[in-house]
């Protein structure tokens, strides 16, 4: 199959929504990352999304929308006070809430669960994408299973190229990281995934939020997820990360240690540093995650990606503080490390 790579337009646009609901795969932006959508009504078209990405079928899928009406099909009560009030203040937006399904759409979507998680986005491609496809568009991000997710379109052609017909190119995504997952078929609403809408935004809202205990720790033996991706080690790089926590000086000193001996030990270590860092690094090859929490939410993936090319064998990555959007940083940077992370003394 040839991919074809399109700028967004009027006319590819019009493209893309034909091939959705003639049950194809596109690539397409939203504001966190790109998705790989297909027609949520067609369950022939949403199993396609998981060969595309070799993805596991238990691991339910987002569906998207492009206004707040075309939700209620989809679910099966009443949008609770607090939904009401997530949806009015983060709509469109980058957050996904999991509701109680009700039956319209293949089980594929939600692989098997009661629940259906949904989001409006905010980027006006992808909102015109599934007002030209005239359907909820079903899309986990568009990398191959196990790859960082693509802020890209470039990254979404390197994961996905022969394998889809069209991938819509708009551009760098201005978050940079998925978007923010929350349950809130209990009373409390709880975030299962972090992300550019915080925990901190959450309270603010509904006057109390959760976040579930996985997000900063692997899963427990026998464990069951709330949110099946959480059992996957996504975002994994090639070589093994570890994360240094601490002051700045004994996070610099511990990871020029670290990278010091990764060399004599004959590896190829890389050094993941926030950019007003770099210069304590000196010679040593190290990349830049930009200047703060949301400059590196804006980084990871792409770096990440980076680090791969380079053949990089041991990567040493410095810590953010895990409040606002550091929390979603550092659950993806924690994630890829498998949650190895040090103390600098
Ligand atoms: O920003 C985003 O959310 C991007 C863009 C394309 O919208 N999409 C995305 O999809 O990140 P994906 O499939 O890569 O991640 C969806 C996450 C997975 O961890 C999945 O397990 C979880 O949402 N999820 C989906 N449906 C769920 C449900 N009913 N209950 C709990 N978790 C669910
Ligand atoms: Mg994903």
């Amino acid at each position: 199959m040839q991919t074809q790579l399109l700028p967004v337009s009027p006319d590819s646009l019009a493209r893309a929504g034909e091939m959705i609901r003639a049950g194809q795969l596109v690539g397409f932006p939203t504001e966190t990352v790109y998705g790989l959508g297909a027609n949520a009504l067609n369950e022939v078209a949403v199993k396609r999304i998981f060969e595309a990405k070799g993805r596991p079928g238990d691991n339910p899928l987002i569906v998207h929308i492009s206004a707040v009406e075309q939700l209620l099909p989809l679910i099966s009560v009443e949008p609770s006070p607090a939904a009401r009030a997530l949806m009015d203040a983060c709509w469109p937006g980058p957050m996904t809430l999991i509701f109680p399904k009700s039956d319209v759409g293949p089980s594929a979507v939600t692989a098997g669960l009661d629940t259906v998680a949904v989001r409006l986005p905010a980027h006006p491609a992808a909102r015109a994408l599934i007002e030209a496809a005239r359907r909820p568009i079903a899309a986990p991000s568009a990398n191959r299973s196990g790859r960082p997710s693509p802020t890209t379109a470039a990254h979404v052609l390197e994961d996905m190229d022969g394998r889809i017909p069209l991938i819509l190119d708009g551009g760098p995504c201005e978050v940079g990281l998925e978007s923010t997952v929350i349950d809130i078929t209990a009373e409390t609403p709880r975030v299962l995934r972090p992300g550019g809408v915080t925990p901190e935004m959450i309270e603010a809202i509904c006057g109390s939020a959760g976040v579930d205990p996985a997000v900063m720790r692997p899963l427990r033996e026998g464990e069951v997820a709330r949110s099946p991706g959480m059992k996957y080690r996504h975002y994994a790089p090639a070589g093994a990360l570890t994360i240094v926590e601490g002051a700045d000086e004994a996070v610099a000193q511990t990871i020029r240690r670290l990278y010091d001996e990764a060399l004599t030990a004959g590896k190829r270590p890389l050094i993941l540093a926030l950019s007003g860092h770099m210069a304590a690094y000196g010679p040593r090859r190290a990349l830049s995650l930009g200047a703060d929490a949301a400059g590196m939410a804006h980084e990871i993936f792409a770096r990440l990606r980076d680090a791969d090319a380079l053949g990089a064998d041991a990567l040493f990555a410095e810590a953010v503080p895990a409040d606002g959007v550091g929390l979603a940083v550092m659950n993806r940077l924690g994630r890829a490390a498998a949650f190895h992370i040090i103390k600098a003394e």
